[in-house]
């Protein structure tokens, strides 16, 4: 990502989630009231004078709309099932602009940490602040590309996290923008301040040797890298449980956006998500 400017990336999928309110109350599977605070200027307004024609108006945006209600559903539902299991720690690694902290009142009882690039960080919390919100979220500034990874458990406990007690890490739309050796570093470092009963939940987009990637990948490869913040790192599934359990993680659970689409959503919003999207959530254990 470019130094001083907050992610763009980080920008654009607030927005989406925040958009989510355009859908009609009985298709919607999660709420972001404060997506849109951190929209452009320019989408905001949008977003403020036309709402009710919004989604006619873009065909496109039905699409990213309806791939972050999915993605969004899903982590909701990994936060859940952790707090319902006792889990009373969270860290939001490269955190952007999620609100969970502050829009689920599952993690009322729960301590936050949002771990991310100081330009985003800076800009969430201008954003929260401009807007009168407080999140009671532990910030933590960090590059996972410059700073060594292996400093991240003891700048957590600096900030109050507690390696003996179990830690859901919520890493979402982070890996695909890393290196491979920040995306080992992360790992290891996660496993390091993660005892046994943590989690890992996160999405990646998966490699498929010798098939030609859809049009739409191609063309969300080809903004994103515009925006300064490039695809760089996919996994193959095949693959993925090996890694994870080199690194301290057994796999359990690892499904596509578009076959989460098809189980959560009407069947003509889910086919706003091309059946070639190579997104996917997974849920790894601490072994
Ligand atoms: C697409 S955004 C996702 C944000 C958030 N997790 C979400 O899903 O809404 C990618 C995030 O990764 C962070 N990020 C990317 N590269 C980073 C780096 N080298 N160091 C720290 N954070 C980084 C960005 O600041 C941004 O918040």
């Amino acid at each position: 990502m470019r130094e001083d400017t907050p992610s763009r990336t980080a920008q654009w999928v607030a927005a989406a989630r925040g958009m989510g309110m355009l859908l009609p109350d009985d298709v919607r599977i999660a709420d972001d009231p404060y997506g849109i605070a951190f929209a452009s200027t320019r989408i905001q307004r949008l977003f403020e004078e036309r709402r009710p024609a919004l989604l006619a108006a873009l065909p496109g945006l039905k699409h990213w709309i309806a791939y972050m209600q999915v993605r969004t559903r899903l982590l909701d539902d990994a936060v859940r099932n952790f707090v319902d299991a006792g889990g009373r720690q969270l860290v939001l690694l490269g955190a952007g602009f999620d609100c969970r902290a502050l829009r689920m009142p599952e993690l009322a009882d729960a301590h936050v940490f949002e771990v991310d690039h100081p330009a985003t960080q800076t800009h969430k919390i201008d954003t929260l602040e401009r807007i009168g919100a407080h999140s009671p979220a532990s910030y933590v500034t960090w590059d996972f590309e410059t700073r060594p990874m292996d400093e991240l458990p003891e700048a957590l406990a600096d900030a109050g996290h507690d390696a003996q007690v179990p830690t859901l890490t919520i890493w979402e739309g982070v890996t695909m923008y890393l290196t491979e050796a920040a995306i080992d570093a992360s790992l290891r470092a996660v496993a390091d301040y993660s005892c046994r009963g943590s989690q890992l939940a996160m999405t990646y987009q998966a490699k498929f040797e010798g098939q030609q990637p859809s049009l739409a990948a191609r063309a969300v490869s080809f903004v994103v890298a515009r925006l300064g913040e490039p695809f760089r790192w996919y996994w193959d599934p095949a693959q993925l449980p090996a890694y994870l359990e080199a690194r301290g993680f057994a796999l359990a659970d690892d499904v596509g956006t578009p076959e989460a689409a098809d189980k959560l959503l009407p069947p003509d919003l889910a086919s706003t998500i091309s059946r070639a999207d190579h997104s996917r959530v997974a849920l790894a254990e601490r072994v």
